[in-house]
């Protein structure tokens, strides 16, 4: 897991740079599963972003993730029927299984190893029923040249802040470095960075093949155009993929 600072107690900095409405993207979700209701789960759920959107919807929503500070704001974010567990992605149990699953903006990056990936995989399939959707928004990528830097304002307690994320390449094929950058307007803030691995269409075709799931589609951004599903995605940023447990 990545033990970061803006996961843990900096989590309020992540909710004010990504804490957007995400009512639309679960409709569309949801409805491009065929699935209108019931139990649906985000591995790696964070402040439950795009659980707010499905709570919305009338969903009862299962969040799961490690970091306890990112648990609580969760919590606090939705009064609908809702579960929070503090588990690895990699292995764990519910004790109800779900009908639908979402892993969006690039999460799956954490789980840096092919191992990580299968045993995510495995882990989320055990508590999804058969012909349920997995939904992993992920870019997929030949190894990258040096990377772009994206800035953008917030507003934190009232105050205004910058947050920056950007990417670059290491010696180890399709691990990146990424940087997350909070600058206050006092000169509060922090910088920190970590690996996170891009996979190529091929090696994930690879993983995804000896899973319990089938590539099913892929839309982009959006959730709203559908994409072929090839190595055409390599040019695709945070592609949304739909995976169904067979
Ligand atoms: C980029 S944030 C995504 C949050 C949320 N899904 C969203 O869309 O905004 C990644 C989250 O994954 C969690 N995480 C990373 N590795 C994990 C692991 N192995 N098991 C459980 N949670 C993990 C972090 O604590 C963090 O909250």
């Amino acid at each position: 897991m990545a033990d970061l600072e803006l996961y843990g107690p900096a989590a309020h900095y992540y909710e004010a740079a990504f804490g957007w409405d995400n009512v639309e993207e679960a409709q569309r979700i949801a409805a491009l599963s065929g699935c209108e209701q019931g139990r649906v789960l985000e591995p790696m759920c964070g402040p439950a972003r795009l659980l707010r959107g499905f709570a919305a919807i009338g969903f009862e929503v299962v969040g799961v993730d490690l970091s306890p500070e990112m648990l609580e704001l969760a919590a606090a974010s939705i009064t609908t029927p809702a579960e929070w567990i503090s588990a690895d992605v990699r292995d764990f149990s519910l004790d109800s299984g779900c009908d639908l699953a979402v892993c969006p903006v690039n999460s799956v990056a954490h789980l840096t190893e092919p191992d990580d990936l299968v045993r995510h995989l495995s882990a989320v399939s055990r508590n999804l029923y058969s012909g349920a959707s997995y939904w992993v928004q992920a870019d997929l990528s030949e190894p990258r040249g040096p990377g772009e830097r994206w800035a953008w304002e917030i507003e934190v307690d009232g105050q205004p802040a910058e947050f920056a994320f950007s990417s670059s390449t290491t010696e180890t094929d399709g691990v990146e470095e990424w940087t997350y950058e909070v600058i206050g307007t006092d000169g509060d803030g922090f910088r920190e960075s970590f690996p996170a691995r891009i996979w190529t269409f091929d090696q994930w075709r690879q993983i995804i093949d000896a899973s319990a799931f089938t590539h099913e589609s892929s839309f982009d951004n959006d959730v709203l155009e559908r994409l072929i599903v090839d190595e055409s995605l390599h040019d695709v940023q945070l592609t949304w993929h739909q995976l169904v447990k067979r």
